[in-house]
C-alpha cells in the first residue's frame, strides 16, 4: 500500500493510500484529454492524434509530473502574483468566485431573517449563500449611467437587520465605492465586492478587490481573466485574517 505523501491526508494509523485521494496526471490522462478536446475521425484524423500520442510519451519521459492535481506549486504562485499586483496580503484561490463569496458570508455570521443589499441588476450567484441560508436580499436601485449599485438608494435601504452590502463591479465598471464605505462604517455593516468581472478595475487609484472588508474574482472562461474553465480569487483586507486557521 502507498504510504500518504501528504499531511492533510495523512489520518493516523488509517493511512489512506496517495492513490486513493488524487494521482498525477500522466501521458495516457493527458491523450484523453486531448482526444476529448479535439474529436474526429478517418484516417487523417487518426495520424495526426497519432503523432500527438508518440509526442506526448516523449514529454512523458522528460517532464517532472505535479505533485498533486489540486493546489500545487502553481497555485501558491498564482496566488502570490495577485497579492503583489493587487497589494493585498491574503488572496486565496478558490473553486470560483461563488465560493469566494461564501468565506466572506460565513465570516459575517449570516442568519436567517438577516438582511443582505444587493444591487438590482446582478447575476445569481452574488445571493446564492444568503438565499441558502435564509436571508432577506434587499435590491438597492442601479444608477441608470453606470447601472452599478446607487449609494444614494442603499442609504435608504438600510435597516438595523442589515449585515452586509455587496457591491457589484458590473461589467468590470467599478462602484461609487467611497459612500458606501462610509455608510458601512457609520452602521458597522461589513462589505463584500462582487468583483466576478472586475480583475484589474481601478477606482480612485485603489485597486477593485481592497477596498471592502472582503472581495472575490470570478477566473470562470468568459470573464475578463480565466483558468480556462472555472475559478476564482477571494481576498480580504482585515488585517490577519486566517492566521489562526
Ligand atoms: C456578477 C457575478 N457575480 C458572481 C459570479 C459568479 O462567478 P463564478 O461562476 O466564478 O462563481 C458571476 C458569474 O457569472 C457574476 O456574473
Amino acid at each position: 500500500m502507498a504510504k500518504a505523501t501528504d499531511f492533510r491526508y495523512n489520518t493516523g494509523d488509517n493511512k489512506v493510500p496517495w492513490a486513493a485521494v488524487g494521482e498525477n496526471y500522466n501521458a495516457a490522462d493527458l491523450m484523453e484529454v486531448i482526444s476529448f478536446l479535439m474529436q474526429g475521425e478517418g484516417p487523417e484524423y487518426e495520424q495526426a492524434i497519432n503523432a500527438v500520442w508518440e509526442q506526448v510519451k516523449k514529454l512523458d519521459a522528460v517532464s517532472t509530473p505535479p505533485g498533486k492535481l489540486t493546489t500545487g506549486k502553481h497555485v501558491e504562485a498564482a496566488e502570490e502574483a495577485c497579492n503583489e499586483y493587487l497589494g493585498t496580503t491574503t488572496s486565496t484561490f478558490v473553486t470560483n468566485c461563488t465560493s469566494g463569496f461564501e468565506i466572506a458570508y460565513k465570516y459575517a455570521g449570516l442568519k436567517e431573517g438577516d438582511e443582505v443589499i444587493v444591487p438590482a441588476i446582478t447575476f445569481v450567484a452574488t445571493m446564492a449563500y444568503p438565499l441558502a441560508v435564509g436571508d432577506k436580499l434587499v435590491f438597492a436601485d442601479v444608477d441608470a449611467r453606470t447601472l452599478n449599485m446607487d449609494p444614494a438608494d442603499v442609504a435608504r435601504k438600510i435597516t438595523p437587520k442589515t449585515k452586509m452590502i455587496v457591491p457589484v463591479h458590473i461589467g468590470g465598471y467599478p462602484v461609487d465605492m467611497e459612500p458606501i464605505m462610509k455608510l458601512a462604517k457609520e452602521h458597522d455593516i461589513l462589505v463584500l465586492e462582487d468583483a466576478a468581472h472586475a480583475f484589474g478595475a481601478v477606482y480612485k487609484g485603489k485597486k477593485i478587490g481592497t477596498i471592502g472588508d472582503f472581495a472575490a474574482f470570478s477566473f470562470h472562461e468568459v470573464k475578463n481573466i480565466t483558468s480556462f474553465g472555472e475559478g476564482g480569487i477571494a481576498t480580504t483586507t482585515i488585517p490577519g485574517f486566517g492566521n489562526d486557521m
